[in-house]
């Protein structure tokens, strides 16, 4: 299908939860920066290993645990080649996001940052990718740097060679705005670190819903995904490192699995990338986020791309319609989120209100406080997009403001 323009009916009938109708009206889902719905081939792949397969894995002698090996690691490799890292060692599945930047933090932080020392940040990252670093700073003595925005929501580049001193041990940045949407330049950003000698971890917990990831291309050392924002499961995701960095890095959590031999004296650590993952590991997880790679590559990220973009344009174009609303994603490029206030109107009730006529959206700041308040609000109304998504769905939204409106009038 790649190439060719989306099927967006056969797609939607790939999604089971979207065929129900909420509140006496048929669901229209625009929170896919929250979490993105599950199509039936990752449910089915669930069901499948629960049914057929579970076992521990690189344990058991028996069929079962070798069959669960042999699928946990296929997802490994799974993933190495949708986001085409070099090598398998350099996926550790984590729970998502937040405990990949959390395990940055706390083994590459806490070995690599000392007082004095800098890291740097944006004003656009998701709480999870602030108060991990903010953690560190405080421990260790080290300062916490920002990248500022401008007034359209795009970071303040002319502030990053300023902001990258001989002091910076990491920057972290967001690949693109959950609040706003807007999509970062992050492969330009990432050459500007590195040419002052400064790792990048990127934050991708938006991204490979909507665009092609390629870590190689981008030259990250750090990148962070979560499967439930990519038509996966929750509970599972990905920290990708590059293999020397992840080398250089200590353990974070002891336990089975991560060791090669322990007496009471002194563990023998295992290799990468078991040595980041302790514990029985969320194997269903790891199972469910490949078939969503196999769910997305068979659609086609290209088209997927060019679905998104029309319907934010339209989107954009649709709520110019609404009185008094003000439209904060004003990017110079973005994905996925149409975020907005209205005038006298708070974001909850306008979410409330929403609700009542089946549509879906969320309402408040997004876990991003600091980037809602460089633009003096506390809350916003976000509708975000999936490759499920429909003019029609962006119709209801608006007709949905409307009735806010004469509510409010
Ligand atoms: N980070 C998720 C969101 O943006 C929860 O809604």
């Amino acid at each position: 299908m790649s190439g060719a323009p989306l099927d967006v009916a056969r797609i939607r009938a790939d999604f089971p939860i979207l065929h129900q109708e909420v509140r006496g009206r048929p669901l229209v889902y625009l929170d896919s920066a929250a979490t993105t719905q599950k199509p039936q081939a990752v449910i089915d792949a669930l069901v499948r290993y629960y049914t057929h397969d579970n076992a521990n894995v690189h344990r058991g002698v028996h069929a079962l645990s070798e069959r669960a090996t042999l699928a946990y690691e296929g997802a490994r490799e799974r993933v190495r080649r949708f986001i085409n890292a070099r090598e398998t060692k350099e996926i550790i599945f984590v729970r998502g996001c937040t405990e990949a930047i959390n395990l940055v933090a706390y083994t590459f932080g806490r070995s690599k940052v000392g007082p004095g020392d800098e890291v740097l940040i944006t004003a656009m990252e998701h709480h999870s990718d602030i108060v991990p670093w903010q953690m560190l700073c405080q421990q260790v003595g080290a300062t916490l740097k920002v990248v500022p925005v401008d007034e359209r929501g795009d970071l303040r580049l002319d502030q990053l060679d300023v902001l990258l001193t001989e002091r910076t041990r990491l920057l972290a940045v967001t690949h693109v705005s959950n609040a706003l949407g807007t999509v970062n330049p992050v492969r330009d950003i990432i050459r500007r670190a590195h040419a002052r000698g400064v790792p990048v971890l990127v934050d991708g917990a938006q991204a490979p819903a909507h665009f092609r990831v390629d870590v190689q291309a981008l030259d990250c050392d750090f990148y962070a995904l979560s499967g439930h924002k990519m038509f996966g499961p929750t509970g599972i995701g990905v920290l990708y490192g590059k293999a020397a960095v992840l080398e250089s890095m200590p353990p974070w959590q002891g336990g089975g699995d991560m060791i090669l031999s322990v007496t009471m004296e002194k563990t023998v650590y295992n290799r990468l990338p078991y040595r980041l993952e302790a514990g029985t590991p969320d194997i269903s997880g790891a199972i469910g986020l490949a078939a969503a790679m196999d769910y997305i590559d068979s659609v086609g990220l290209d088209a997927i791309s060019a679905h998104d973009q029309a319907l934010l344009e339209y989107g954009a174009r649709a709520l110019e319609s609404v009185p008094g609303l003000r439209l904060m994603s004003q990017a110079r490029e973005r994905s996925g989120v149409l975020s907005f206030i209205m005038e006298d109107v708070h974001a909850h009730d306008v979410g409330t209100i929403l609700d009542r006529e089946g549509v879906a959206i969320r309402a408040g700041h997004h876990c991003a406080q600091p980037l809602l308040s460089c633009f003096g609000v506390a809350a916003t109304v976000r509708a975000s997009l999936a490759m499920y998504n429909t003019r029609e769905d962006i119709d209801a939204l608006v007709r949905g403001l409307h009735k806010v409106r004469e509510v409010f009038a």
